[in-house]
C-alpha cells in the first residue's frame, strides 16, 4: 500500500514537471530543457503507466500538443510564394551563373541584382487600385493565411499608395522582422528575432502585434497587372518612391568577381546591422530574362541565396544514438551538452553516417565544434582530439535497425558506388521507419492536417491510436478527449483539419505515401501519367506494374532508380493493403491539365540536335509552361520530333518516320514559338 502511494506520488510529480514543459514546448514555443531530457521524462511517465496500471484510473493523463491552430482564415496565393535554392560557396555561384548562361543560349554579360537575406518571416500585401486589401502570411506557399489586420500594425507599410502609374493589381512580398536592439527590450523567452516576429504576427488580437516594433523590407512581386517594370532594380526603387521600405544595401553586379567582393563586404558589416540576415540573394535583374529562365518546381531558375557560413559552438558529446529516417536511413546522432548557437539552444547534432563518423573518428565524451545554419539541422564539424581523454573508445556503429533486423548499403545505379548510408529495407514493418512515415504523410506538402504534428504523432503512436495511414481517419476523438489539454475546441478543430485532409489532388497522394526517390516533383509527373487513382491502383497487379513500368521509362525525370524505388514498394504485399486501405478513406482528384490554353497541351515533344537560338533547357521549359510534355524516347505517344540544326541523331529521326511521328525542322519549331 504505501509503495502504491510512493508510486502515485513519483508519478503525479514527473507528469505535472512534463505538463510543464509540454506548455513550454508547445503551447509557447520556447523549450527549456533539451530534447533528450524531455524525452527522457516522458519515458519514465510513460513507463510509470505501462508498469502499474491503477496510475490510468487516476485519469491524470497528459495533454498532447497544444490545440491546433485554425485561427486564421486561408487563402490561396495569386501565384505560388517558392522559397530559393541555396549556395554556400563561390563555386555554387559558379554554376548559377554557368547554368543560367546555358539556359539562355550562352548569353554573356548578364546583370545580377544583390540584396541581403533579410531572417525573418515573409509576407504578401496585395494591392488593388492602390488600396491594400490583402495581407496574407506564406503558408505552404501555395496557400497562406489572411493576417492582414496584423500586417496593417506595421507603420511602414502604405495602407494607401500615393503615385502615378499604379498598377491596379500590385502584389508586394516582403520580409517581416524585429530590429535586434527592440528585440533586446521585449525578448521575454524568445530564442530569437526571428521567433518573436513570427509570434507577433500570428496573434489572434492585432492590438497585441501593434506593441511589438514590428519592421520589414519589400523584396518582390507576385501578381502585377499590368507590368509595368522591366528590371528588379527599377522595381524596388519605384516601391521604395511609393512608400515601401526597401534595404538600402541592394547593388547591381555583373560578374563572378563583384559577386563574392559584395558578398565579402556585407558578410564583414553583417554584424553591425540592426537585422539579421543568413546570406545575399543574387537575382537575374533584367525581369524578361527573369520569366524565360521561370521556375522548376519550388525554386526560381534567376534567383539564389548565397549564405552566410553558420554560426558555431563547441560542445561536448554526451552519447551517440541512432534515428532512423522515413526512407529507412539510419542515421547516428550526437547528444550533446545543451549550447546556444545562433540564438537557438541545441542538444542533438546529426552526424551523417557511418562513413562520417568513421572519416572523423567522432567519440562519445569528445569536445566538439557543431554549427548550425538556418533552418538546416546542427551538424558536428570537427573533433577537437587534444582534449580526448585516455581511454575513449572508438564508436562501433550498429549494423542493426532499432527495430533489431538487418540494414543494407544500396548500390548507386548511376555511380556504381557503395552508398554511405545504411538502411532498414522493412518500411511500414519496422515500426521506427512505419511512424516516420507517418509524420511525413501528416506534413504540409502530403495531408497537411493543422493540429497534427510530429510530437502528436509521437504520442499517437505510443498511445497506439495512430499504426498506419487509414488510423488516422479513424481517430477515436473521445479517447483524445481524455487526454488533457485537448478540449472541445481543439478536437473539432483537430476533426475539421483530419476531415478536409481527406480531398486530396493526386500529385499529393502519390507524394504523400512516401515511396523512395519519388519527391514532389516527380510525383507531379506521375500524376500526370496516371491521371487518376484508378489507374494508379494498377500498379498493385504484378503484370499490370510490369506494362506501367516500361511506360513510366518514357517520362522526361523518371528514370530507373524512380523505376525501381516503385517496383521494390509494390513487391512488398504489406504496402499494398496499406495503400489500398488509405486510399478507401481518401477522395483524390483526378489530375487536371493546368495549362488549358497552352500551345501544347496533351502535346508530347522531343527534341535532338542541339539548336541556334535557344538551349534544350529552355526549349523544354517553353513546352512544360505551355502545358505540354517533353518526352525522352521516340514511342508512339511521341506527337512531334523537332530536329535542331547541328547533329541531330539520326537513329531517333529514322523511329519516329518509322512511327509516323511528325517531323519538323528548327526553323519551323521558331515559327510555331512565333520568335
Ligand atoms: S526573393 C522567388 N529576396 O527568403 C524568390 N527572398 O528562401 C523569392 N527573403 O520566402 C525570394 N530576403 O521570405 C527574396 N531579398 C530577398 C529576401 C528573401 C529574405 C526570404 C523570403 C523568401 C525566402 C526564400
Amino acid at each position: 500500500m504505501v509503495q502504491k502511494l510512493e508510486i502515485i506520488n513519483l508519478y503525479k510529480k514527473k507528469l505535472n514537471l512534463l505538463k510543464k514543459h509540454d506548455k513550454l514546448y508547445f503551447d509557447q514555443d520556447k523549450p527549456v530543457i533539451s530534447d533528450a531530457k524531455y524525452d527522457n521524462l516522458k519515458k519514465e511517465v510513460l513507463d510509470l503507466e505501462a508498469k502499474n496500471k491503477f496510475l490510468k484510473k487516476l485519469n491524470l493523463s497528459r495533454s498532447v500538443g497544444s490545440p491546433p491552430s485554425n485561427k486564421f482564415k486561408k487563402i490561396k496565393h495569386l501565384k505560388p510564394m517558392l522559397s530559393l535554392s541555396n549556395a554556400f560557396d563561390i563555386k555554387d555561384m559558379n554554376d548559377f551563373i554557368s547554368k543560367i548562361g546555358n539556359f539562355l543560349n550562352n548569353k554573356k554579360d548578364i546583370d545580377f541584382f544583390s540584396e541581403p537575406k533579410i531572417d525573418g518571416i515573409s509576407a504578401t500585401l496585395i494591392y488593388e487600385d492602390g488600396v491594400l486589401t490583402k495581407g496574407l502570411s506564406r503558408g505552404d506557399g501555395t496557400t497562406g493565411e489572411d493576417i492582414l489586420e496584423n500586417l496593417k500594425t506595421i507603420n511602414r507599410i502604405p495602407k494607401k499608395i500615393k503615385g502615378k502609374n499604379i498598377p491596379s493589381l500590385l502584389e508586394v512580398r516582403a520580409e517581416v522582422y524585429i530590429g535586434k536592439k527592440d528585440f533586446e527590450k521585449i525578448r521575454g523567452s524568445f530564442a530569437n528575432p526571428r521567433n518573436a516576429a513570427g509570434g507577433s504576427l500570428r496573434q489572434k488580437d492585432s492590438k497585441e502585434t501593434s506593441k511589438i516594433p514590428l519592421k520589414y523590407f519589400a523584396y518582390g512581386f507576385g501578381a502585377v497587372e499590368p507590368m509595368i517594370f522591366k528590371t528588379q532594380s527599377e522595381f524596388l526603387e519605384k516601391i521604395n518612391y511609393w512608400g515601401f521600405s526597401t534595404n538600402p544595401l541592394i547593388k547591381k553586379v555583373q560578374n563572378l568577381n563583384e559577386i563574392e567582393k559584395r558578398y565579402s563586404y556585407i558578410d564583414s558589416i553583417r554584424s553591425s546591422l540592426d537585422y539579421d540576415i543568413d546570406g545575399l540573394v543574387f537575382k537575374v535583374n533584367d525581369l524578361k530574362l527573369q520569366s524565360r529562365l521561370g521556375n522548376t518546381s519550388t525554386f526560381p531558375r534567376w534567383a539564389i541565396a548565397y549564405k552566410f557560413s553558420a554560426e558555431k559552438a563547441v560542445t561536448k558529446i554526451k552519447d551517440i544514438v541512432i534515428q532512423v529516417g522515413r526512407t529507412g536511413a539510419i542515421t547516428p546522432v550526437a547528444k550533446v551538452e545543451p549550447v546556444t548557437v545562433g540564438g537557438v539552444v541545441v542538444s542533438n547534432a546529426t552526424l551523417h553516417n557511418e562513413d562520417e563518423i568513421n572519416r572523423k573518428d567522432i567519440r562519445v565524451g569528445d569536445i566538439v565544434l557543431i554549427q548550425r545554419a538556418g533552418d538546416v539541422i546542427p551538424q558536428v564539424v570537427s573533433v577537437d582530439v587534444s582534449k580526448r581523454k585516455n581511454g575513449s573508445k572508438k564508436f562501433i556503429f550498429p549494423d542493426k535497425c532499432l527495430c533489431g533486423s538487418d540494414t543494407y548499403k544500396e548500390i548507386n545505379k548511376s555511380t556504381k558506388k557503395q552508398d554511405a548510408v545504411r538502411r532498414c529495407t522493412r518500411g511500414y514493418e519496422c515500426d521506427y521507419t512505419a511512424k516516420e512515415k507517418l509524420k511525413h504523410i501528416v506534413s504540409k506538402d502530403a495531408l497537411n492536417i493543422d493540429g497534427l504534428g510530429k510530437k502528436v504523432i509521437d504520442q499517437f503512436w505510443d498511445l497506439s491510436f495512430i499504426r498506419k495511414p487509414s488510423d488516422i481517419f479513424k481517430l477515436d476523438y473521445e479517447k483524445i478527449k481524455t487526454l488533457e489539454g485537448w478540449g472541445n475546441l481543439s478536437i473539432d478543430n483537430l476533426r475539421k483539419a483530419i476531415d478536409k485532409s481527406k480531398n486530396i489532388d493526386l500529385d499529393r497522394f502519390i507524394f504523400s505515401i512516401g515511396i523512395r526517390h519519388i519527391g514532389q516533383e516527380n510525383a507531379k509527373i506521375l500524376s500526370g501519367f496516371f491521371k487518376n487513382i484508378s489507374n494508379f491502383s494498377n500498379l498493385f497487379n504484378e503484370t499490370d506494374r510490369e506494362e506501367i513500368l516500361k511506360n513510366l521509362a518514357e517520362l522526361d525525370g523518371i528514370g530507373e532508380t524512380q523505376i525501381d524505388s516503385i517496383n521494390n514498394f509494390f513487391s512488398k504485399k504489406v504496402n499494398i493493403e496499406i495503400v489500398k486501405k488509405y486510399i478507401e478513406k481518401l477522395n483524390i482528384n483526378e489530375f487536371k491539365e493546368k495549362n488549358k490554353r497552352g500551345k501544347f497541351v496533351n502535346q508530347s515533344i522531343m527534341f535532338t540536335g542541339g539548336f541556334e537560338r535557344m538551349s534544350r533547357s529552355e526549349a523544354k521549359s517553353i513546352v512544360e509552361v505551355n502545358g505540354g510534355k517533353v518526352l525522352s524516347s521516340v514511342s508512339k505517344k511521341l506527337n512531334i520530333l523537332v530536329v535542331g540544326n547541328s547533329k541531330p541523331t539520326k537513329k531517333k529521326i529514322e523511329s519516329a518516320k518509322k512511327l509516323n511521328v511528325k517531323i519538323i525542322k528548327e526553323g519551323d519549331w521558331y515559327k510555331i514559338l512565333n520568335i
